[in-house]
């Protein structure tokens, strides 16, 4: 039986999320987790054979990239669903790559960039486009989204970055929901000021300099867009009571994770101690 698979990661946003779908940049990493597709022969129509996502977006999205028919997809995914760390995007862009391999070939960044935003917009309405194109392309990337495509820079970190991602559970609100509320309100003020302050956090980490107090300032700018919610607060006082030089959400918020910077020395214990208290935690190295 014919089959082929493909795998993408999620990402976490350093900083600037919601400011980057008004056109400011934003600093994405990928991670390791992330999602495999597999494709197999299948008789009749093809859909969805074996997902652990439950969502009635899923056909509608991934068939925009999936041949008609004879196509049995299974995903497997070691990324929390919904929760900021782009599991639709690395779905979209595995899909993609497997789509690409099911046709005997490679797909290329832009195939991945242009193809995963459709499925993309089918999940989210009007993303940004970050999070499937950390996914596409890997490592640290900040990024514009502009009418004539993306604005890229892919980052070289000159030190190493430790973090811990804590999960707080699904949020209640989708990502799509969260981005309009911010509309609605419309923080002109601080959404410049997370633009400005993702341009700080870009200098320093090519410097190789502290961005901890960077984080806590973007956490805040968040807090006054109404995306934080008091449990995410919490997990983030949690994680500056571990010795944490910064943290924040990540992502559109109301829910879903934060992460902290740490030293290596201290990012395994973390995680262990946050496991220890039920929490569902990672450790994550950039760079
Ligand atoms: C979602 O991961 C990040 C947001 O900025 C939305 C987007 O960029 O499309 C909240």
């Amino acid at each position: 039986m014919r089959e082929v698979h493909a795998f993408a990661p999620g990402k976490l946003i350093l900083a600037g999320e919601h400011a980057v779908v008004y056109g400011y940049r934003a600093v994405a990493l990928a991670v390791s987790l992330g999602t495999t597709v597999r494709l197999c022969e299948r008789p009749g129509p093809s859909a969805v054979d074996a997902s652990e996502i439950k969502d009635s977006r899923l056909w509608p999205a991934l068939s925009t990239v999936v041949p008609k028919e004879g196509v049995g997809v299974h995903i497997a995914s070691t990324l929390p669903v919904g929760c900021g760390m782009g599991s639709s995007a690395a779905l979209a862009v595995a899909t993609v790559r497997a789509v690409a391999r099911w046709e005997g070939r490679e797909a290329s960044f832009e195939e991945c960039f242009e193809k995963a935003f459709v499925i993309e917009r089918v999940f989210h309405g009007t993303p940004s486009g970050i999070d499937h194109t950390v996914s596409a392309l890997g490592g640290v990337v900040v990024y514009r989204r502009g009418a004539g495509g993306p604005e890229l820079e892919q980052l070289t970190l000159s030190r190493p970055l430790f973090l811990v991602v804590v999960d707080t559970g699904p949020p209640e609100k989708s990502t799509a929901e969260m981005v309009a509320g911010v509309r609605e309100r419309a923080p002109t003020e601080e959404l410049s000021a997370i633009g400005a302050l993702v341009e700080q956090v870009v200098v320093v980490l090519k410097a190789g300099g502290e961005v901890g107090p960077l984080l806590d300032q973007n956490h805040r700018l968040l807090q006054k867009i109404g995306v934080s919610t008091p449990v995410l607060d919490d997990a983030v006082a949690q994680l500056w009571q571990a010795g944490a030089s910064g943290a924040k959400l990540a992502g559109a918020g109301g829910g879903g994770v934060v992460f902290g910077l740490l030293t290596e020395v201290q990012q395994q214990p973390v995680v262990e101690g946050l496991l220890r208290d039920g929490f569902r935690a990672w450790a994550v190295q950039a760079g």
